[in-house]
């Protein structure tokens, strides 16, 4: 299968490489040929959304929403086969693609809601016969630009309330994701969106980033959505900081757990397990370190060895808790993470480190090791806080295990690496609860539950290195996609001066009982 970008009046894309979108499972299978374009498609694409953004805000918001709730409704009639693309085009283990196609779902039924709500407010002024009132404004033409190894679900976080809110969207989607991309756009567009709302752009990184900054520079992108590494989301920072806007930023994570003495053990041993290595550590609410108390270290790891060495692994279509990397790419960085273990950890979890062959054997594997990107899940005991696989994103299937003393300890531990999107506590202690949420740095907090799987209408995004502080999902994402503007209105016939035409109350200051 051959996929172009889809532009508006299905106008042609400039001619660029083609890229091939491979089946991670069975790399010598295509899934799609990809026809990248030009800095200059993109930036064209920009500036027909910003054209058509006017009309597209003119529809009532109740009318945006509907059309919207008509997207949940066909992605929903579509789950299976969506999830099938998915799990075909990244290797997301098929129970977890499923959950990744709700999750589209759940976007979609909040904000058709939403549609009827998006609600300003009427102000009580300091003056008579005069009143004030705020209302949500779009931002106008947004370019979002997502990772794959959410290839539907983290743009759905974009698309559904910047659609809603009235803008116009050209979506850059990953190379490697790009069949998955393909087949969301499409749903969307059957849900009845005019020509030029939502746009699909297929490019590489530099082109996307030269046509980003001609965008901008000329004035046609309001906002700027990015999903991806730390690095290149200071690039975009820096850029749309030139031109005064702030993006929505959602980055990496180095994601704790903390195992505290009252912890059920075996609860937090499903947890680590679901955090660490579902989606193949891939996730960026991805476990990275769990920081086990020293009193129960060494049984949490006995118990979390035993799980991960039992966990299935193989072909992504089964029931597999862990299938192959995203793309070749992921495969060859992660494959640098395992060169920062040293002769100080204790690594465990499988029968050997590094790709998954017939030589390098895993007990009960299904998948085609010859043709597959799979890598023994690691386990890595005895990190020290110097090392780099405790102070970096290790984007794969490697958990680090520390021990610690206090939870102030476990609480410097938690932020030292600068991140600050997810974090776990395992305890059965209210005042710890507490005392860990006033101290991680983390945008997000499980209490007795994994790091990954955050529900989808709770504010989701971080701090530090994880992000500017943005956040998506639920109402709150709407502060990225709207721009309050208040308004004041006095019919009173007169000027009347704001704090100096006030009536004055004078209070008796020095009465006393
Ligand atoms: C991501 O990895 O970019 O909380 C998003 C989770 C998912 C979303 C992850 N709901 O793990």
């Amino acid at each position: 299968m051959r996929i172009t970008s889809r532009l508006a009046d299905d106008r042609a894309a400039d001619p660029g490489t083609v890229y091939s979108s491979v089946n991670p499972a069975r790399t010598h299978e295509t899934v799609a040929e990809v026809a990248l374009t030009t800095a200059g498609t993109f930036a064209a694409a920009c500036a027909t959304a910003r054209e058509r953004q006017p009309a597209w805000a003119d529809v009532p918001a109740p009318v945006r929403g509907r059309v919207l709730g008509a997207v949940g409704r066909i992605v929903e009639a579509n789950a299976e086969v969506l999830a099938r693309l998915v799990t075909r085009e990244i290797g997301k283990p098929y129970a977890e693609a499923l959950g990744e196609v709700r999750e589209i779902v759940d976007t979609c039924e909040f904000f058709l809601g939403e549609g009827r709500r998006l609600y300003g407010e009427t102000v009580p002024s300091e003056m008579p016969d005069k009143q004030l009132f705020t209302f949500r404004n779009p931002v106008g033409a947004v370019a979002v630009i997502t990772a794959g190894n959410f290839p539907v679900a983290v743009p759905s976080w974009y698309l559904v309330p910047a659609l809603l809110a009235g803008n116009t969207v050209v979506w850059k989607p990953a190379e490697y994701a790009a069949a998955s991309a393909h087949a969301l756009f499409a749903l969307f567009q059957a849900a009845g969106l005019p020509d030029g709302v939502l746009q699909l752009v297929f490019a590489d990184g530099e082109a996307t980033f030269a046509g980003l900054a001609h965008a901008l520079e000329s004035g046609t992108i309001d906002k700027v959505g990015f999903t991806g590494s730390t690095e290149v989301g200071r690039r975009i920072g820096e850029l749309c900081g030139r031109h005064l806007q702030s993006p929505c930023l959602e980055l990496g994570g180095k994601n704790p757990m903390v195992v505290t003495p009252s912890a059920d053990l075996d609860l937090a041993v499903e947890g680590a397990l679901f955090a660490g290595f579902g989606t193949a550590g891939q996730r960026c609410t991805s476990l990275g370190t769990v920081i086990a108390h020293r009193s129960v270290h060494d049984e949490f790891l006995r118990r979390f060895t035993a799980a991960v060495e039992a966990a299935p692994i193989g072909d992504p279509a089964g029931d597999v808790v862990l299938g192959p990397l995203l793309d070749a790419r992921f495969a060859a960085r992660f494959e640098e993470f395992l060169g920062w273990i040293g002769p100080h950890h204790t690594v465990s979890g499988s029968s050997a480190t590094g790709r998954i062959t017939e030589d390098a054997a895993r007990k009960g594997f299904t998948g085609d090791a010859a043709s597959g990107l799979y890598y023994h899940p690691v386990v890595v005991a005895g990190v020290t806080e110097t090392d780099d696989i405790f102070r970096h994103e290790t984007f794969g299937p490697l958990v680090g295990v520390i021990a610690y003393d206090t939870l102030d300890e476990a609480i410097r531990l938690s932020n030292l690496p600068g991140y600050g999107l997810s974090s776990a506590i395992y305890t059965n202690e209210p005042d710890e609860v507490f005392a860990y949420r006033r101290g991680v740095s983390a945008g997000m907090l499980s209490v007795n539950n994994s790091t990954s799987g955050a529900e989808a209408h709770l504010p989701f995004g971080g701090n530090g290195k994880s992000g500017n502080g943005s956040r998506q999902s639920g109402r709150w994402v709407l502060d990225q996609f709207t721009r309050w503007q208040s308004m004041n209105w006095d019919y009173s016939g007169r000027l009347q001066k704001a704090q100096m035409d006030v009536a004055d109350v004078t209070p008796d200051l020095g009465f006393r009982l």
